[in-house]
């Protein structure tokens, strides 16, 4: 502390009035510097997760995010502010404090019968449990770690997600942090954002690998965790679930079920490197096919404000085409949204909820090794049978109202409660993760990202989450 009044004792002391502006800027300087050279480094090596310092996870290379609209000033300070501070001098403490459910909120809901796939996601590791050494070999193929302590949540950053997919899925867990305070128990995750699943069943049946993704297979253990787009997808202007739910819903009434066009109907993208939407492209025939088949180009609804591409107004047929994608596709749950009859091409992915689609109770299956004829005899038996299509119809939109935001965050809870079970260990942030909170995440967002976040935000529960048995 003596140190810098002893050097100042030093410097001659005419015309001190002068120069001491001038000398303390040289005295200065190497401080300056080396501040400067420490904070670069700083900035250079924290990862975020809108994909500073990151690269594209390696098993699906996409173009990185550049950041050239930001300075690298305005960089170096966004990383430090929304990293380093943000989370630390917050003032809320939700996160932590435990608010007990109200004893007079009754007797918790049934939760719908498809939440039971949670067991089976997890039989793999009913015996074995979930070790450390579990954890190290998944993440390999993992993209980011979530560790709860204490309500509090830090995230280990592998490799960027495309688009905002790691920003909205982590801030889908501080969201049930929120919903639930105090309930959410320690717990360590290995997350990938990519479509496809990776841990396949007999590549890895001496050690199955636990890894949470958006969809998985028969023939694959990753676990399926709800997709960022319930959130909001910012991208194609897709908004949160509750939002664009009741949307789907009212513009589906508009039209009676006898006055929707007795079609089928597909739009959508069909260059994702997907066989049966090519095949699909030619089954487009009104008259000899039953089905309407539209290009979605993305590039012309962007252009036009996705006006046009706007889900609630594509209900106006009475049967509805999934088919996947590249992988699982997130279109699913808008088309079965619509009250029209989905008619799901034999679907070889599964996301978390598409486990309560029954046939003929709430959809209509499609053979896609005749595809053009099963689309065709689907509408004609539906237009046939209008009563029990219509009913098809109503059972799978209301499939979809079951699934609430509420539901969500208890499908989520659910998930990571039985998972926390398994673990043998007790979860510790790694010294590489970083604490994330709402506003870390609200921090790095763009304008349009930080909207679909307040408006996906979650609020203390008043009741328990619903049970399972
Ligand atoms: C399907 O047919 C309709 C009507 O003939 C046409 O407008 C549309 O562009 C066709 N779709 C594709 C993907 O070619
Ligand atoms: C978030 O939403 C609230 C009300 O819903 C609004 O008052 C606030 O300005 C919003 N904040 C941002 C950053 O959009």
């Amino acid at each position: 502390m003596g140190l810098p009044s002893k050097s100042f004792r030093l410097l001659p002391p005419l015309r001190l009035p002068y120069l001491f502006p001038f000398l303390l800027v040289i005295s200065l300087f190497p401080l300056t510097a080396l501040i400067l050279y420490k904070v670069d480094g700083v900035v250079s090596q924290t990862k975020t997760v809108v994909g500073h310092n990151l690269k594209p996870t390696p098993w699906h290379i996409f173009p990185l995010r550049t950041f050239d609209e930001e300075t690298r000033q305005a960089r170096a300070y966004k990383i430090l502010q929304c990293s380093y501070l943000t989370c630390r001098y917050r003032s809320d403490s939700t996160y932590r404090r435990r608010r007990f459910v109200k004893a007079s909120s009754g007797p918790a809901e049934k939760c719908p019968e498809f939440f039971a796939a949670i067991y089976r996601d997890l039989q793999p590791w009913a015996e074995s449990r979930i070790s450390k050494a579990h954890l190290e070999a998944a993440q390999k193929y993992a993209a980011f770690r979530v560790v709860i302590v204490g309500g509090k949540l830090y995230v280990d950053l592998y490799y960027a997600c495309v688009q905002s997919r790691a920003m909205f899925t982590i801030w889908a867990i501080l969201q049930l942090l929120r919903r639930y305070p105090g309930m959410v128990p320690d717990v360590d995750m290995m997350f990938d954002c990519m479509d496809k699943p990776t841990i396949s069943r007999t590549k890895h049946r001496s050690m199955p690998l636990p890894l949470f993704r958006y969809c998985t297979t028969k023939n694959h253990f990753d676990i399926p965790f709800p997709d960022w787009s319930f959130w909001g997808w910012p991208e194609i202007n897709i908004r949160p679930w509750h939002e664009e739910f009741l949307d789907i819903k009212e513009g589906s009434q508009t039209l009676s079920w006898r006055k929707k066009v007795p079609r089928a109907y597909w739009k959508g993208n069909p260059d994702v490197s997907s066989p049966i939407r090519t095949k699909l492209l030619k089954c487009n025939h009104s008259r000899i096919w039953g089905a309407q088949i539209f290009r979605q180009d993305w590039g012309e609804a962007a252009r036009s404000g996705f006006k046009q591409s706007k889900l609630s107004s594509q209900c106006n047929h009475r049967y509805k085409i999934y088919a996947e994608g590249y992988a699982w596709s997130v279109s699913l749950k808008y088309i079965l949204s619509c009250g029209s009859v989905a008619l799901i091409i034999s679907p070889r992915y599964e996301d978390f909820f598409s486990r309560g689609l029954i046939p003929r109770e709430n959809f209509l299956h499609i053979d896609p090794l005749h595809l053009c004829p099963a689309i065709k005899q689907a509408v004609d038996w539906g237009n046939e049978h209008d009563n029990e299509a219509e009913a098809i119809g109503r059972r799978g939109q209301e499939l979809m109202e079951s699934l609430s935001m509420d539901r969500l965050y208890d499908y989520m809870f659910h998930l990571i409660s039985e998972y926390s079970k398994l673990q043998d260990f007790k979860p510790s942030p790694p010294s590489t993760a970083m604490e994330a909170c709402a506003e870390s995440l609200l921090c790095f967002a763009d304008e349009k990202q930080r909207n679909y976040l307040n408006r996906s935000m979650a609020f203390p529960s008043q009741t328990h989450p619903c049970t399972i048995h």
